[in-house]
């Protein structure tokens, strides 16, 4: 019988718990320890359960209990449990191919990394080098979105502007990112815009100015997710990301998609990129990949960038990681791949993204508060606002987030609810009577919020 005997003093005494401050944790006595999972659900030390509503931290595609996967791996790791200097193993080749095989367009070579982080590291990188091999050794700045996420490293921190990840501890900003708008048809006055498409097109123009002030000839990259999860996955106007590909080809800058939670079927489609119908030159991705059985990150790049390191030790690509192409990581994929593939899950989140999109607008004509429903296949997310004429968000002294998150709880849902976005992204199994469930029980909690709130 396991024992659970001073885990949590252990824990509040020896380890960092990610996205938690030490107050919370002490009051609710330590965090939550996670004993055992099966489909879309958890339970903890204590015997409760939970519907995972963001599947772990938007990775756990295909569900928990996968024995299969942990097999795969098991067999990997008994045989060969890491690649060689220079040598690799059979299923990190095969997990190259079949990303090839997967993603669309030319993207076709594949460089490995430990996660999403390091995926993004990878791709601007790769952006750079590829200019230096072009002749061009001033490209070296990146465009990125305000209110996206690219990573948890000094360097992608930087990119984009997560709301609950403020970064004024860590100075200086780097002198090579440069910040753009991120296209919200919800809000999309205030980019000046009268309608969506006005506000595809503005904030495209806004990444043209940047270059053009800038100067193109020191431009490397524009990144940014398809979809953008931390502002509640956000779908951009439909003119937005084709327009953002002109203007990156009109001045040779690259456009690396970071598809590390809209990979591999959250959306609907096997990537955003499917969905927004734009091939990047570079893409990273993460999570969903193994559905996080195993770390592991990759940047996919496309024909051209990948020929532009063919040929001697002078032009390859100089770049490493120790683990770079884990076998237990590449093993893991392919049949999380496998099972993604067999189990139809990519259309089973289309058609129950549909099936929850129409349930929450319904709660939306209900309540007060709920400003706005957004996002597409598995990845949507709610606006809360304290007045829906005037979509003035609620005040921090609200604690609306934490209000929700606890009813969620107290109801057996675990998703963690900022101040004004709820996301949800359960496991890409989800059943219908499973929405159904869900949508009932954050009806409850809405209900019992916004009593509070507006009082
Ligand atoms: C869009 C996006 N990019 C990059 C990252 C960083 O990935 P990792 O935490 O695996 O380094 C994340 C993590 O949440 C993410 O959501």
């Amino acid at each position: 019988m396991e024992s659970f005997d001073n885990l949590n003093e252990q824990a509040l005494n020896h380890l960092f718990v990610g996205m938690s401050n030490t107050n919370d944790l002490s009051m609710e006595g330590g965090p939550t320890i996670l004993k055992e999972g099966k489909g879309i659900y958890v339970w903890d030390q204590e015997g409760n359960k939970y519907l995972d509503g963001i599947s772990g931290m938007y990775f756990r595609n295909i569900g928990y209990g996968r024995e299969q996967v942990a097999k795969e791996i098991y067999k990997q790791l008994s045989k060969v449990s890491m690649n060689m200097y220079s040598a690799v193993t059979e299923s990190t080749i095969r997990l190259s191919k079949k990303l090839s095989d997967l993603t669309p367009g030319n993207l076709t070579k594949t460089f490995f990394s430990s996660g999403g982080s390091e995926a993004n590291e990878t791709s601007l990188k790769m952006s750079q080098a590829f200019h230096n091999r072009q002749g061009n050794k001033g490209k070296y700045k990146v465009i990125s979105r305000k209110g996206s996420y690219h990573g948890g490293t000094f360097g992608t921190m930087w990119l984009g502007s997560h709301p609950f990840l403020p970064r004024d501890e860590y100075q200086p900003v780097p002198l090579n990112v440069l910040h753009a708008p991120n296209p919200n048809p919800y809000r999309y006055e205030e980019i000046g815009a009268n309608s969506e498409e006005e506000c595809g097109e503005k904030a495209a123009r806004a990444i043209e100015d940047l270059i053009l002030f800038h100067n193109p000839d020191s431009i490397s990259a524009v990144i940014g997710e398809p979809v953008a999860q931390p502002l509640g996955g956000v779908v951009p106007p439909l003119n937005y990301w084709p327009l953002v590909k002109d203007i990156c080809e009109k001045y040779d800058v690259l456009l690396i998609f970071d598809e590390i939670i809209t990979g591999f079927g959250r959306l609907g489609e096997w990537f955003g990129a499917d969905l927004v119908n734009v091939t990047p030159d570079i893409m990273s991705v993460a999570k969903g990949m193994t559905s996080g059985y195993f770390p592991l990150g990759a940047s996919i790049a496309s024909l051209k960038i990948a020929k532009a390191f063919d040929g001697d030790k002078e032009n390859s690509f100089k770049h490493m990681f120790t683990y770079s192409g884990h076998p237990g990581g590449t093993s893991a994929a392919l049949k999380n791949i496998e099972i993604l593939e067999n189990e139809k899950l990519v259309f089973n989140a289309k058609i129950r993204g549909e099936q929850l999109k129409k349930g929450l607008n319904e709660l939306k004509n209900k309540s007060k508060i709920i400003g706005d429903v957004r996002g597409v296949g598995l990845l949507q997310g709610l606006e809360f606002v304290k007045d829906k004429k005037s979509k003035e968000s609620f005040p921090l002294e609200a604690k609306l987030g934490k209000k929700i998150t606890e009813g969620l709880k107290k109801r057996g849902v675990w998703i963690k609810v900022s101040d004004y976005i709820l996301p949800i992204a359960p496991p890409l199994i989800i059943s219908s009577s499973e929405i159904s469930d869900f949508l009932l029980i954050l009806e409850e909690t809405l209900k019992e919020v916004e009593k509070e709130v507006l009082l």
